[in-house]
This record gives structure tokens, C-alpha cells and sequence, in this order.
């Protein structure tokens, strides 16, 4: 080694030195400052369901093999005969590229007439929907419309925790309004309406059939709050992602059937839960035109259009897949009632709701570390009530669509030995 490479080693060394100790600097420097990011990102904490799934990667990397009762996704494939109808269709060059901004005029001509005959519900295909990147998107959309920061919005808890999220991260109040485990977590429109009056609130989110507790309101009180609303120039924003999943023997109300034209009623809504096509990316939300348009800048900043080979396949399954989703809701039907049969074997833990896709249930310890016993003794995925809402602590949600029918049953026996077996300390 010559004096020139042995200079040139020893300045890339000092280089290096140099690089390591601006970097502590700068980490020294943003551990006394803080992260100079946007406060109210800042200020959301990161979704529950998150650190659950990183606990439960960690176990399948050590060859765990777990039950999941987690995050809330189909566990059938969509219908076969859509699909193959699709593999069809994405042969078309124009598939690959963007769709007009509020979605496919067919699509959106379909699922208007279809919204009408299911539900009644009486939409401008032209000018009064918008096809979404998902309801998670409208949602985002829908709060940056509508909101100033500073606003106040009411979230009826035991709430869908990435609402609570839109509402943080845009600096809007969220105004949070507890529902009672003794009333098995159904809505009053009175005390929520003198909520409404007392802290000014500009809109109120309804989540029906509920996630996370599995509750379908009754159309009647349902009716009852979004009149007390309108008529009191407060917006209602319903998420009707699982309109296709309500409880047996009730039937989905949506409140836009109210107005003539959307005015005060924001309705959210999903293709991923109704079909199977949670990665498609696919929902809708129905506005006033006005607001449609506003949406619209927001709309097209976010993603432009929802993903066009999800719209094409969307507008398949709206033609071909009703009978496969009654199949798919008798199958989840079932597992309603194999769970109710197993709820006296819970004790000390109580399922306190029931529904198609959830289930809630509180117990004698926190659920966050009920939950984690159970992942790291049994095995079996759980989302801890906290991430739902205050006063949750004891609670955790149960998602019986994510499983086939034999996983299903094995996670319930390993839940009911977990019960079973708990001695309080
Ligand atoms: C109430 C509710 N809204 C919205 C979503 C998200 O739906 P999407 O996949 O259409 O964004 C979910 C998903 O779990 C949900 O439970």
C-alpha cells in the first residue's frame, strides 16, 4: 500500500466518523426538540390492531400456529365465478389507467339503482356519489370537507378506531359518547341529541351495523337520532361498511332515506367486507352535490380514483355475486350461533354482544392483558377494548369472519380453556 491509499483509508474513516457524530447530533437534537412533524399526526397514536399483529408475526416466525380472531377480513376468497368473468375483463388496455375522478359511470349507475332497491336510499348517480379509495378514504375525505380544526365531531364508542384517528389527525375535538355494556352497547338518541346540544357538536358518526361490537341498531332509533340531527342542522356520517352483514332477523336502516337529497346525511360505505375484496380498495360515500364537489379536491389529491380494476371487478360481483353473499352470510350466521352456544363456558368472561362479524366481551382482568395471556398461552389473535374507546379497559372484540369454520371452533375451545382454567391472583 502506497502514502496516497493509506491517506485516502484513513480520510474515509474520518469521513465515516464524522457522519456517525452529525447523526447523534441530530438525534440528540430531535430527542430535546421533539419531531418537527405535524402536531396532530403526532398526537394520533398508532392503530391498536398494529402492535397486535406485530406480537403475532413474532410468534409465526418462531412457527407458532395461531387462531386469528383480529382484524376484521373475510377469510373466503371472493366468488369463483366473478373472478373468473374478471380475468376476462383486465384484458382490456384501458383497465390500467386511472377512471374518471368520482368512479366509473357504470359503477356508479349500478350500485345507485341497487342502493335503491336494498335500501330505498335515492341517489344522483351524476353528481351525489363518489367510488372511493374505501370507506377509510371517505371517511378521511368526508372530515377534511366538512371540518375546521377546532370543530367538534361525536364519535359513539365503543368506536372504529381509525375514525378517531381522521378526527386527531385533522385537529378536529372529538367529542366521545360512551355506550353502556348493560345496555349491550345500543345507541339512545336522547342523551346522544342533549350531547349534541351541550358541546355544539357539528356532526355525529354512527357506525351501523356497529364494528367493533357487532350491533345493529334498531331502524327505529336510528330514525329517531338522524331526524333529531337534521333537524338540528347536525351532519350525521354513517358508515355502513357491514350493510350487508346485520344482525338476523333485523334489517339495516340507512339513514339517508330521510332526505330527499343528501343534505345533512353522509353515507359511507364498502365493497371490501360485502364482496371479499378487502385489497382492492374499493367504497363510496353519498353527499349533498355541493359537498360532492368539494370532496372532490380532496378526492382527487388523495389517490385521483379508486383503483380501477377494483371498480371493474366491483360492478362484477354487483351482477353475479348475490347468491354467493348469502351463502357467505349463512355461514356467518352459524358461526354466530356456535358462539353464543359457547358464551356459558366464557365465565368469568362475559360475551355482552354478538353480532355477524364481531363479537365483545369483558372479563375480570384488562384486556390488554387478558389479550396478550391468550396470544402468548393459547395462540389466538384478539383486538384489546382500549383500542375502542375509554372505560374499555376489560374488554376485547372478537372478528368471527376471519377464519374457516374448524379454526373457528379451535379458537373457541382455546379461548374457553383459557377461561376456564383463570384464577384471580
Ligand atoms: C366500520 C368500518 N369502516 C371502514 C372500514 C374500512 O373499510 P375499507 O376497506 O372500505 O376502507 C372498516 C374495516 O374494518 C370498518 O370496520
Amino acid at each position: 500500500m502506497d502514502a496516497s491509499e493509506n491517506n485516502l483509508i484513513v480520510e474515509a474513516g474520518f469521513l465515516r466518523a464524522l457522519t456517525v457524530l452529525r447523526k447523534m447530533k441530530r438525534n440528540g437534537d430531535k430527542n430535546k426538540m421533539g419531531l418537527n412533524s405535524n402536531k396532530w399526526v403526532r398526537r394520533t397514536s398508532v392503530p391498536g390492531i398494529a402492535e397486535m399483529n406485530f406480537l403475532a408475526e413474532e410468534l409465526r416466525k418462531k412457527g407458532e400456529e395461531l387462531v386469528n380472531f383480529g382484524q376484521a377480513i373475510p377469510f373466503y376468497p371472493p366468488s369463483r365465478e366473478v373472478l373468473k368473468l374478471f380475468r376476462e375483463k383486465i384484458q382490456a388496455d384501458d383497465i390500467h389507467r386511472y377512471s374518471p375522478d368520482p368512479g366509473l359511470a357504470s359503477l356508479r349507475d349500478d350500485w345507485c339503482r341497487i342502493l335503491q332497491e336494498k335500501f330505498s336510499l335515492i341517489v344522483d348517480p351524476d353528481t351525489e356519489i363518489l367510488i372511493t379509495a374505501g370507506a377509510n378514504q371517505a371517511y378521511l375525505t368526508a372530515v377534511m370537507t366538512l371540518m375546521n380544526p377546532g370543530d367538534r365531531v361525536g364519535l359513539i364508542s365503543p368506536w372504529y378506531f381509525n375514525h378517531a384517528m381522521a378526527l386527531s389527525m385533522t385537529g378536529v375535538e372529538c367529542v366521545e359518547i360512551r355506550l353502556s355494556e348493560e345496555s349491550g352497547y345500543q345507541i339512545n338518541p336522547e342523551s346522544i341529541l342533549k350531547i349534541v346540544d351541550e358541546k355544539q357538536i357539528k356532526a355525529i358518526t354512527l357506525v351501523t351495523p356497529n364494528n367493533p361490537t357487532g350491533v345493529t341498531y334498531n331502524p327505529q332509533t336510528v330514525k329517531a337520532l338522524a331526524e333529531g340531527l337534521i333537524a338540528r342542522g347536525v351532519y350525521l356520517i354513517v358508515d355502513e361498511t357491514y350493510a350487508f352483514f346485520p344482525e338476523p332477523g333485523l334489517r339495516h336502516f340507512s339513514p339517508g332515506v330521510l332526505e330527499e337529497h343528501p343534505d345533512m346525511v353522509i353515507t359511507i360505505g364498502s365493497f371490501s367486507k360485502t364482496f371479499a375484496l378487502t385489497g382492492w380498495r374499493v367504497g363510496y360515500m353519498i353527499a349533498d352535490s355541493d359537498l360532492i364537489k368539494e370532496m372532490l379536491k380532496v378526492h382527487d389529491t388523495m389517490v385521483i380514483c379508486a383503483s380501477r380494476p377494483g371498480q371493474v371487478l366491483v360492478r362484477i360481483c354487483l351482477e353475479k355475486a348475490w347468491s354467493w353473499l348469502e351463502d357467505r352470510y349463512a355461514e356467518l350466521e352459524r358461526r354466530q350461533v356456535i358462539l353464543n352456544n359457547y358464551s356459558a363456558r366464557f365465565a368469568p368472561w362475559k360475551v355482552r354482544s354478538n353480532g355477524l362479524f364481531f363479537a365483545f366481551i369483558d372479563g375480570p382482568i384488562d384486556g390488554r392483558i387478558a389479550v396478550k395471556k391468550i396470544l402468548e398461552e393459547r395462540g389466538v389473535i384478539l383486538i384489546p377494548g382500549d383500542v375502542f374507546g375509554s372505560g374499555l379497559e376489560k374488554s376485547f372484540r372478537l372478528s368471527a369472519g376471519c377464519t374457516g369454520e374448524p379454526e373457528f371452533l379451535r379458537g373457541l375451545e382455546k379461548l374457553s380453556d383459557f377461561f376456564g382454567n383463570y384464577q384471580a391472583d
